[in-house]
């Protein structure tokens, strides 16, 4: 099998290799600078020396390797070589392993696919195995960061999204490069539960605490830490009254004039901490839909005000695509301040770098018909790609993975999507909130038009008008446009109709 032994004998080590459960594609990938979700097809390999071997007007269509192709591969072109020693070694180290004694093949060990081995991972905020099609979103903020460190302008960052689509793990990477490149990060965490306020003094105060220890910069932390002392008395204001008044929310009550100057004070010292180190400050916030238009109000004009300007601080937010209406009409300016990125579904190709990343670190194949099975099941949904591959590798029990398995993934898959994503918020709305969703849903996906839900319900659009408020309010629709209203959850119309099945 070494060298060139002619077309047919490579094409099969070609995919026996891909096959080998012990990562030695991915080696041999990696080792020409490659991805093994590379896609292969559209580029020339006659110029790479691959195990010695001319694969000029190979086909691989038929294999598994669809992948990320052009935007992965621009540091490969026609002078990138693999390496041939490295190969020839990894090549040694295959044979040794697939031939017995006298040089007969052995069969590749079977990779039994099992629950325990799942590498999956759906749930609200969980970390996928292979986080896919989010490349130029994280060298965005990896710019932002350096330009920070060189005390250059930047804008704050927001991603907007629908629920599922990835926006938290989105947070959770950026969060790990900013702490890579040494930036002083701080994430609020439970926006929903609490002010702001009472969301930002105890990783605040972590945070200074850890930065006073033997660091030069004593006098600032004090002035900061002093700076978060006043912001926790609002915090033990509002929540007494919060106490007091239950069912309201608390934000309106705190001052947020109070809130704007010691936000202001805090985030110029942490900008001169910084500064000092050669840093930045970041503060990250999830589900800032949640924040009251005061205290969003009180952030970001704390944020840019004008001796802020030239400080290294900087905000990465993510909410429900509410935020963008709620920041412009808070602040008029608000929405230059800040550069908003859409998070959308994935594309096809991201897709299948979802699935096969994790199948091949595990061995795993998957038939490209199967692959194309959970795009069309899942347009893309992050949150459904991981549903409906974890219940895939749990049906086919030995690789490969085929459309058939994923067409039987497909009941599991829906049950616990309506379990734990659709049916969370859902179960807490009032009848008539559930009809209004239901008129919605007998229209399709959406967004529709607020004249045509009321005339599903023979009802007048002004009468609706509260409870379609509510469901904003409650995070299950917003208004695209004016007059429009669209789902949160996407999907989420098949849901309401299995739910529901009649109005
Ligand atoms: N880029 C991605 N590639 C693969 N899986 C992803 C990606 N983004 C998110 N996921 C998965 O989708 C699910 C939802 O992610 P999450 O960040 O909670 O969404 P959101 O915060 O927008 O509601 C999680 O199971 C996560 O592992
Ligand atoms: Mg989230």
């Amino acid at each position: 099998m070494t060298g060139s032994s002619g077309k047919a004998a490579l094409v099969e080590d070609l995919y026996a290799l891909y096959a080998e459960p012990t990562g030695l594609f991915d080696h041999m990938v990696e080792a020409g600078g490659l991805d093994p979700a590379t896609d292969f097809r559209d580029r020339d390999l006659r110029t790479m020396l691959f195990r010695g071997a001319d694969l000029a007007g190979f086909d691989f269509s038929r294999s598994n390797l669809v992948g990320t192709a052009i935007r992965r591969a621009r540091r490969v072109d026609a002078s990138t070589k693999l390496d041939g020693a490295l190969l020839d070694e990894l090549d040694q180290a295959w044979l040794a392993r697939r031939l017995d004694g006298e040089g007969r093949s052995r069969p590749a060990p079977a990779v039994l696919l099992s629950p325990v081995n799942n590498p999956f991972a759906p749930g609200a905020g969980t970390f996928p195995p292979l986080l896919a099609g989010r490349a130029d979103i994280i060298e965005r903020v990896e710019v932002s960061f350096q330009r920070l460190r060189q005390g250059r302008p930047v804008r704050s960052l927001i991603l907007t999204g629908l629920r599922g689509v990835g926006k938290t793990v989105l947070l959770s990477a950026i969060q790990a490069v900013a702490e890579r490149d040494h930036m002083i990060v701080v994430r609020l965490e439970s926006i929903g539960e609490r002010s702001l306020p009472g969301a930002l003094v105890p990783p605040l105060r972590q945070t200074l605490l850890a930065l006073s220890e033997g660091a030069p910069n004593k006098m600032d932390v004090e002035k900061a830490l002093s700076a978060l002392a006043s912001i926790a008395e609002l915090t033990s204001l509002d929540e007494e009254l919060s106490g007091e008044i239950s069912g309201l929310t608390t934000p309106e009550l705190a001052d947020d004039s109070d809130l704007y100057f010691d936000l202001s004070d805090l985030f110029s010292t942490l900008g001169d901490i910084a500064e000092k180190r050669g840093s930045g400050f970041v503060l990250i916030i999830d589900e800032m839909q949640y924040l009251a238009d005061k205290q969003l109000a009180a952030l970001m004009a704390a944020l840019h005000q004008r001796s802020q300007k030239a400080r290294p601080v900087m905000i990465v937010g993510a909410g429900l695509p509410i935020l963008l209406g709620k920041i412009g009409s808070v602040m008029s300016y608000g929405e230059r301040q800040f550069e908003f990125i859409h998070i959308g579904p994935l594309d096809e190709v991201a897709t299948n770098d979802a699935v096969l990343g994790p199948l091949v670190k595990e061995g795993v194949l998957i038939e490209p018909d199967g692959l194309a099975a959970i795009y069309a099941h899942t347009e893309g949904y992050p949150y459904f790609i991981q549903e409906w591959a974890l219940h895939s590798w749990n049906e086919a029990k030995v690789s490969p993975i085929t459309r058939e398995h994923v067409e039987r993934a497909t009941t599991a898959a829906l049950a616990h999507l309506d379990e734990n994503f659709f049916r969370m918020r859902f179960d807490r709305l009032t009848p008539s909130e559930m009809r209004y969703l239901r008129a919605m849903a007998e229209l399709g996906p959406g967004p529709h038009q607020s004249q045509d839900v009321a005339g599903v319900l023979n009802s007048k659009v002004v009468g609706l008008g509260p409870v379609r408020g509510s469901l904003i309010r409650k995070g299950m629709i917003y208004s695209p446009t004016h007059g429009e209203t669209a789902f949160t959850v996407p999907l989420f119309d098949d849901f309401i109709r299995r739910a529901m099945p009649s109005l």
